[in-house]
């Protein structure tokens, strides 16, 4: 039973479901004939809880190509792969919640003659989630997530990219499933610019079609960064349209929370030292903040320490926002946000004495 651990170890980390289905059918099969008939029983359960039947995943098998390059032009993700926590402002989170909510209600409203297309579009600053969120509606539809791949779909060939458009809506409506069309902007750009009028008119007048026809039983969810690029004739394709938008102070707070959640850290419980933490990384995106939890908790263990200090973060900040990185502009920022000198000191490495010094000929550059 040994080279069955290994293997399903090997296919967990490699993330190949397959590996992990088929060794761990091995491994129930020698543990019957060892007469472990309970310890199976359980290890049967798991996989059939976990693991998609396996024609659902065989439906998958044949992605369309781009008939040029070859490349696959989408990328298939089952409801389970991800589990991210997703941080958004009360008012956009409602509008998320309810569209879930009409997706996972869609039947009855089907029944009632409510025949509508659910479909979505997110827009926003980079880095704010909208891919998340896309991954979390599938994760909680329980349908697997179909995202297009942009750089193999659109075409220098004319009128491939219109046939992509068309292949990619048509392998979609084969199966009960969402159909992600990410980075948006590349295929619906308006039809009035004034660069581009041939072969952008065809694809976005085919991707119109392609939106009309789409199964009733299919979900369409699309993003973008650049909504103002969006063909005016785009926007009433779909039935809820909700801003991503940068996270407000009190989200920040939040992703703070989370993002330094899995390590001791001296101000997420204080309530002014968080606020002021949160107040100094406004303007960044949730996917930046990420980054400089990341960065604080790296160079705490890198340090051997134990806790993400307040004096710490504060000097993460700095380096993720200021290009000039002389020691005075870093000293007076520490200074300026409530970290002591005798902290200062142990931060930079530069002695209290000369922190001080530093500070005083700087308040007198100022003010004398
Ligand atoms: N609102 C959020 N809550 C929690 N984490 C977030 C949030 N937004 C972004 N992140 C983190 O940042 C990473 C990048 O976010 P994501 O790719 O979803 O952003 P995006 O809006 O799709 O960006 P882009 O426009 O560049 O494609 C995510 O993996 C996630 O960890
Ligand atoms: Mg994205």
């Amino acid at each position: 039973m040994r080279t069955e651990l290994l293997k399903i170890i090997e296919g967990g980390l490699e993330k190949n479901r397959d590996k992990v289905q088929s060794y761990t059918q091995l491994l129930i099969d020698k543990l019957r004939a060892e007469g472990d008939e309970k310890f199976a029983n359980r290890i049967k359960n798991i996989l059939e809880k976990k693991i998609p039947h396996p024609v659902y995943l065989d439906e998958f098998m044949a992605k369309p190509v781009d008939q040029d390059s070859r490349l696959e032009m989408v990328d298939v993700s089952l409801a389970n792969d991800t589990s991210e926590q997703i941080v958004l402002p009360d008012l956009t989170k409602i509008k998320l919640d309810h569209y879930i909510a009409s997706l996972k209600h869609r039947s009855e409203f089907v029944k009632l003659g409510l025949d509508l297309p659910e479909s979505l579009l997110l827009y926003g600053p980079p880095g704010c989630g909208k891919t998340s969120i896309a991954h979390y509606i599938s994760q909680q539809t329980g349908l697997p997530l179909i995202t297009a791949k942009l750089d193999a779909m659109v075409s220098s060939l004319l009128g491939s990219t219109a046939k992509n458009i068309r292949r990619i809506f048509e392998y979609a409506k084969e199966r009960p499933c969402i159909l992600f069309l990410d980075e948006f902007d590349a295929i619906a750009k308006s039809r009035d610019d004034e660069h581009e009028v041939g072969e952008l008119k065809r694809v976005v007048n085919s991707l119109l079609q392609n939106i009309d026809n789409f199964n009733q039983n299919n979900i369409l969810l699309a993003a973008t960064n650049h909504e103002k690029l969006l063909d005016p004739a785009i926007w009433r394709r779909f039935s809820t349209v909700i801003e991503i938008p940068k996270p407000p102070v009190t989200e920040i707070e939040k992703l703070v929370q989370l993002f330094l959640s899995t390590i001791d850290c001296d101000f997420v419980q204080d309530e002014k030292k968080l606020f002021k933490v949160s107040a100094l990384l406004e303007g960044l995106s949730p996917s930046d903040i990420k980054v400089l939890c990341y960065n604080a908790i790296k160079t705490t263990v890198i340090a051997e320490g134990k806790t993400v200090t307040y004096p710490q973060f504060i000097y993460q900040i700095y380096l993720f926002k200021h290009t000039e990185k002389d020691k005075t502009s870093l000293m007076r920022y520490l200074n300026e946000n409530g970290v002591t000198q005798a902290e200062i000191s142990k931060q930079t490495g530069i002695s209290v004495r000369q922190v001080r010094k530093m500070l005083k000929d700087e308040e007198g550059k100022i003010y004398g």
